[in-house]
């Protein structure tokens, strides 16, 4: 019995080394696009840091890594997190949505900080900052709003 348990304990720590050897491709360009939210709206510097902090590692070109994901297999969930968050909103690639698209995520964006939804719930285990306060949250989504009023006056 005991030298089964231990050929499955080894067995399993080598499935745990191999799989260290497949890294996901990693999503960091660097640039600032010239379809950047911040290059679209005006983004103060006390929003654009919340957003940076809390939802550019899934929702734009450039996710700041933490050591984490040098670990597999949570560099793979989240590579998945990444690929899922960009497909639905990049703020890297914000300005090529179409006006009422970017109304539409806008919204998407207040009432997913209103309802606790964003960012989720895992990465807020690992990232203590992500957590926001109740300030934190009037400050992104009195900005949703006024971004909001002012794509509807230039469209
Ligand atoms: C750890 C990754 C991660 C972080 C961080 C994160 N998101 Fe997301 N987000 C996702 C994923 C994955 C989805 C798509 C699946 C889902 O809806 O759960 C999503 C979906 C959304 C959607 C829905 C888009 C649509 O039109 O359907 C909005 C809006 C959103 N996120 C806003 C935010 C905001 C705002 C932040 C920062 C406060 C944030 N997210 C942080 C991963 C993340």
């Amino acid at each position: 019995m005991r030298r089964i348990i231990k050929k499955i304990l080894l067995a399993i720590l080598v499935v745990f080394i191999a799989i260290q050897f497949i890294q996901p491709a990693r999503n960091k360009n660097g640039q600032i696009l010239p379809t950047d939210i911040s290059r679209m709206l005006s983004v103060p510097d006390s929003v654009q840091v919340i957003l940076k902090n809390t939802c550019y590692d899934c929702h734009s070109n450039n996710t700041n890594y933490p050591w984490y994901v040098n670990i597999q297999p949570m560099g793979w969930l989240m590579a998945k997190h990444i690929r899922q968050g960009k497909s639905v909103l990049n703020f890297s690639e914000f300005g090529s949505y179409s006006p009422r698209k970017q109304l539409s995520k806008l919204s998407g964006i207040g009432n997913s900080i209103r309802d606790n939804i964003m960012p989720i719930a895992s990465y807020k285990w690992m990232h203590k900052n992500a957590r926001l306060s109740i300030d934190q949250k009037a400050l992104i989504t009195d900005w949703v709003q006024r971004s909001k009023d002012s794509l509807a006056l230039k469209n």
